[in-house]
C-alpha cells in the first residue's frame, strides 16, 4: 500500500511526464515530441525550448512515430528519476532504429550532471544539452543533422530567458507557470540542483510583469512564479529600484484582482514577514505555501546544511498562521538521511503532528554523486530502514490529509474553474486559494472555465473536496 501511494506522489511530484501540443502542428514542416520530467521548472523550460524550436521551424507532436526529433527533459534528483529517463530512451532507440534519420536529444539536468558521458553511455543520443544552454539549440541540431554529435553543458550566471516568450504546452488556457529565477545557491547538501541548475539568479521583473500581463490579456487567471527559493529573489531595475520577492508578489497581484497568484518553492529561512503580509493583503494572492521541512530533527538539518533548527521551522510555522490562519500549509520530507537515528526520525513525526500540512511530498533518501552528502558522510541507513520510516511518514500524513480535507466539509470557497473534472464532464473542477482540488456539478448555470464561483463542500476524499455551486 505504502508503496503504491509513494509510486503514485513520486509521478506526481517528479516522474510525470507529458507530450505537447502545438497550436497549429501543420504550420511547420519539421515535427519534434517532448517528454519532460521532474519538477514544475523542468516543464516551464519545455515551454522556453518550444518555443526555441518553433523559431526553428519544428512544430510540436504528440505523435512519436511522426517527429524529426525527440527530446527528453530530465531531473536527477533522486537514482529513480534517472533510472526513468534510461528506460525511456530504450523505447526511443527501437525507433531510432526503424527511422535512422531521426535525432534524439537529452535535455536538463540528467544532462547537466553527466555531460559528454551521456554520449558514451547511451550512444542513440545525438544532442546533450544543459538547463543553461537552451539558446544553442538551433545550431546544435544544424550539426546533428549533418552526422554530428554536440553537447552543450555550459552553465551561465546571466541567462534568465527572459526576453523568451513560452510556447504553452499542454496547457488548460487558465494557468499557467513562470520562471522568476533560475539555480540555487543554498547548497543542501543531499541535493543535485546546485551542480544541475549553476548560481541562483533573478530575472528581470519587468519581464516577469509583462509575461504574466500577457497571460492575463490572454484569457489565463492564474500564474505560478517559480524558482528553486523564491523568497531570495532580489532584481535591481535600470533606476535602482530594488525588488524583493514581496514586491514582485505586489507587482504581479496589481495586474488584476482577477489574476490569482501562487509561487513554490519557499525555503523557510528565507521567508519573510513582508511576504505574509503582501500575501494577506492582496486576495488575490492565493492563501497556500509549500514550505519543506526535510526533516524535524535540528542535528539532521544541520547535516543536511538547511540552515534553520526544528524551533526556526515551528516558529515560521506559528507567524504564518498569526498573519493567516487559513494558509494551505505543504511540505517535502525526506527519510533516512546519513546517520539518522531512530529518535531523530521520531522528531520527523512529532514535528508533522505538530503541525498538521495539509499535503506533503515524501522520499526515501536517495544518494546523488557530487553532492556533499555523498563526499562527505557515509549513506548508512539501510534500505529497509529508510523504507520503514518512510512508511511511517506517509501513513501519518495520509492521516492528517483524510483530516485537513474532512474539516472543509460544509464551508465555502472561492475556487477558479480550470476544466472539466477528469472523470465527467457534468462536472467542473477547479482549486480553492489553498490549493485543494474542488469537484462539483456545473447545474444550469452558464459558467466556463476561468470563471470563479463560490462552491459549499458536501463531502471529501483525501485528495478532493466534492461541493455544489452555492450564490
Ligand atoms: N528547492 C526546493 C526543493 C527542490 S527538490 C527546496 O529547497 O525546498 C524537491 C524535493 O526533493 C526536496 O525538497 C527534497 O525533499 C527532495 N530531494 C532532493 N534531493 C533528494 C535526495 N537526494 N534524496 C531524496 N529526496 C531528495
Ligand atoms: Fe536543493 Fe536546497 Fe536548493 Fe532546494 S534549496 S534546490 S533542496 S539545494
Ligand atoms: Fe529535477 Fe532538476 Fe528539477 S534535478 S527536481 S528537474 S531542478
Amino acid at each position: 500500500m505504502a508503496e503504491i501511494l509513494q509510486k503514485v506522489i513520486e509521478e506526481n511530484r517528479q516522474g510525470e511526464a507529458y507530450a505537447p501540443f502545438a497550436e497549429d502542428p501543420n504550420a511547420y514542416s519539421k515535427k519534434f515530441y517532448m517528454e519532460s520530467y521532474g519538477c514544475q521548472m523542468n516543464f516551464s523550460d519545455s515551454e522556453i525550448v518550444a518555443s526555441i524550436l518553433h523559431e526553428e521551424g519544428f512544430g510540436a507532436t504528440r505523435n512519436l512515430e511522426e517527429a524529426n526529433l525527440i527530446f527528453i527533459n530530465t531531473c536527477s534528483i533522486r537514482e529513480k528519476a534517472e533510472q526513468t529517463v534510461r528506460h525511456r530512451l530504450q523505447t526511443f532507440k527501437k525507433l531510432k532504429e526503424e527511422q535512422p534519420g531521426m535525432l534524439i536529444g537529452v535535455l536538463g539536468c540528467m544532462a547537466e550532471r553527466l555531460k559528454a558521458k551521456f554520449l558514451e553511455e547511451e550512444k542513440l543520443v545525438d544532442i546533450v544539452v544543459g538547463p543553461d544552454a537552451y539558446r544553442s539549440l538551433p545550431g546544435l541540431i544544424t550539426e546533428a543533422e549533418g552526422g554530428q554529435k554536440t553537447v552543450n553543458v555550459l552553465l551561465s550566471r546571466e541567462e534568465t530567458y527572459a526576453d523568451i516568450s513560452p510556447v504553452r504546452l499542454d496547457s488548460n488556457g487558465v494557468t499557467a507557470f513562470v520562471s522568476i529565477m533560475r539555480g540555487c545557491n543554498n547548497m543542501c547538501t543531499f541535493c543535485v540542483v546546485p551542480f544541475t541548475r549553476g548560481r541562483e539568479r533573478s530575472r528581470d521583473a519587468e519581464s516577469i510583469v509583462a509575461e504574466c500581463q500577457d497571460l492575463f490579456n490572454r484569457g489565463f487567471r492564474e500564474v505560478t512564479l517559480l524558482g528553486q527559493n523564491v523568497d531570495s529573489y532580489y532584481y535591481t531595475t535600470a533606476d535602482g529600484t530594488e525588488i524583493t520577492f514581496g514586491k514582485l508578489l505586489e507587482m504581479v497581484a496589481l495586474i488584476s484582482p482577477l489574476l490569482r497568484i501562487r509561487f513554490s518553492t519557499s525555503h523557510p529561512k528565507d521567508i519573510t514577514d513582508d511576504v505574509l503580509h503582501t500575501m494577506a493583503k492582496y486576495e488575490n494572492i492565493c492563501e497556500y505555501i509549500h514550505l519543506p521541512v526535510q526533516s524535524g530533527n535540528t542535528r539532521i538539518l544541520q547535516h543536511m546544511n538547511r540552515t534553520y533548527t526544528r524551533e526556526w521551522y515551528l516558529a515560521k510555522v506559528k507567524r504564518i498562521r498569526e498573519i493567516m490562519p487559513d494558509c494551505g500549509l505543504s511540505t517535502d520530507v525526506i527519510s533516512g538521511f546519513c546517520s539518522e537515528t531512530e529518535e531523530e526520525h521520531q522528531d520527523t513525526i512529532s514535528l508533522m503532528e505538530i503541525v498538521r500540512f495539509d499535503m506533503a511530498y515524501m522520499f526515501s533518501y536517495s544518494e546523488r554523486p557530487g553532492t556533499l552528502a555523498a563526499r562527505r558522510y557515509e549513506d548508512d541507513v539501510p534500505e529497509d530502514v529508510k523504507k520503514r520510516r518512510l512508511e511511517e511518514i506517509i501513513n501519518l500524513q495520509n492521516k492528517h490529509s483524510r483530516e485537513s480535507y474532512q474539516n472543509d466539509i460544509g464551508k465555502t470557497f472561492k475556487v477558479l474553474i480550470e476544466g472539466d473534472s477528469k472523470r465527467s464532464d457534468m462536472d467542473w473542477c477547479g482549486r480553492n486559494s489553498q490549493n485543494k482540488m474542488m469537484v462539483f456539478p456545473k447545474g444550469n448555470y452558464q459558467l466556463q472555465k476561468g470563471d470563479y464561483v463560490n462552491v459549499k463542500v458536501n463531502t471529501a476524499t483525501s485528495a478532493t473536496l466534492i461541493g455544489e455551486i452555492v450564490d
